[in-house]
């Protein structure tokens, strides 16, 4: 009786470790203070209609920043990070539910793939051979097609870092998945550092010649209690823009930015220029618009700043992708009712996403973003959270 009653609480106590699995990974150099560790820790957060389980980790630094992740998509479904009076907050749009990103959602914080951004027409060429793909932005392809990698179940595993934690996500994309030739084999790792950055990296390989470009596309508010992002203040690393036509597909000009309303040279708020009359701001309802990052494509370089006033909130973002696309929520309409029951808004977020320009497939002046069996795709972006 007394062994069954042992295996019992023995078994149980496994049971709960696989299910709420708990690591507290590094220490904090001593300080004399009291010890902070990072830590991952993770739970069940639903089921797919397919019964497949998705599970959600969180990662915590050491000055209290936490990340939660999802497999599903790779969603980063909540990120918190302290104000300029160490009030913590959630600066990305999200859900409280899995059910929820389930619905019709625009990509909130999913790694987008395997193309980020619009591909003209949805079709390619590629050693003579076209490729279609699905038209699911009026005629042309955008993120991957109907069922791009923001709605795929990806498979993670924690991974160890001397300065941080971090998360490990993978996903194998069959040959002429969404109409993309090649097995593709792509790892997504999620890095919270203890220097208060999340860094990104992709890598991936092919069996066969493909295209890819991927991304992130968390929705971000500095002040998460406002309505929109329009005071916040944007500073872009980029002399010149890509001028896009009504359907939002780059013309193939590199427009310099001065003198219009894309100069972010100097930082200014992103409401400042956003109603001036101006052709490409009336095809975006806004930005919606991929600017040429100053520095060269494949090392790390500057990409963005952005400030809250009000809250002192500061995010730089740094990337080794040429470009970054700036979207300024315009698409929000109100219709959706996020984390907290906060109604999000037109503008009440933006995105900034690094990766090759928008229809590169099809634009032979443009940085290739074809990947051939043998090479590695792997790039790099940074988020660096401070206050000021
Ligand atoms: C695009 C927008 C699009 C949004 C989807 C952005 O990356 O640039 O045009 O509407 O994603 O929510």
């Amino acid at each position: 009786m007394k062994t069954y009653y042992l295996t019992a609480v023995l078994f149980a106590l496994l049971a709960c470790n696989t299910k709420q699995k708990k690591q507290e990974e590094q220490k904090e150099p001593a300080t004399g203070e009291k010890e902070v560790r990072t830590s991952v820790t993770r739970e069940k957060f639903g089921t797919l209609p397919d019964g497949k389980e998705v599970e959600r980790y969180t990662l915590t630094n050491t000055n209290g920043i936490e990340m939660k992740v999802m497999t599903y998509g790779g969603i980063i479904t909540s990120l918190k990070t302290p104000d300029k009076e160490g009030k913590t907050g959630d600066i990305v749009l999200g859900f409280d539910t899995l059910e929820d990103y389930l619905q019709k959602v625009p990509y909130f914080g999913a790694i987008i793939g395997r193309y980020g951004n619009r591909i003209a027409n949805g079709k390619f060429t590629l050693d003579d051979t076209e490729y279609t793909l699905a038209q699911n932005d009026g005629k042309n392809h955008l993120h991957g097609g109907n069922k791009g990698f923001d709605k795929v179940l990806w498979k993670a595993s924690e991974a160890k870092v001397d300065n941080g934690t971090a998360l490990k996500l993978r996903y194998k994309s069959k040959d002429m998945e969404e109409g993309y030739p090649g097995n593709l084999d792509i790892t997504v790792t999620y890095t919270l550092t203890n220097n208060d950055e999340l860094k990104v990296n992709y890598r991936a390989t092919t069996d066969k010649k493909t295209v890819v470009n991927l991304t992130q596309h968390s929705y971000f508010n500095l002040a998460p209690d406002s309505e929109n992002i329009l005071s916040q203040e944007l500073q872009l690393n980029a002399d010149a823009f890509l001028p896009v036509s009504k359907t939002l597909i780059p013309t193939g000009e590199l427009k310099k930015v001065g003198g219009t309303p894309f100069d972010f040279r100097q930082s200014k708020t992103v409401g400042k220029d956003i109603e001036q009359q101006d052709e490409q701001l009336s095809y975006g309802n806004g930005y919606d618009h991929c600017w040429v990052l100053n520095g060269e494509n494949g090392s790390m370089k500057k990409a963005a700043s952005l400030y809250d006033p009000s809250s002192g909130r500061v995010m730089e973002v740094l990337t080794t992708e040429p470009g970054i696309q700036f979207y300024s929520g315009n698409f929000l309409d109100g219709s959706l009712t996020g984390k907290g029951n906060k109604k999000y808004g037109f503008r009440s977020g933006l995105c900034l996403e690094t990766q090759h320009y928008p229809d590169a497939p099809n634009q032979p002046d443009f940085p290739t973003t074809v990947l051939n069996p043998g090479e590695e795709y792997n790039t790099t972006t940074v988020f660096k959270f401070s206050v000021k």
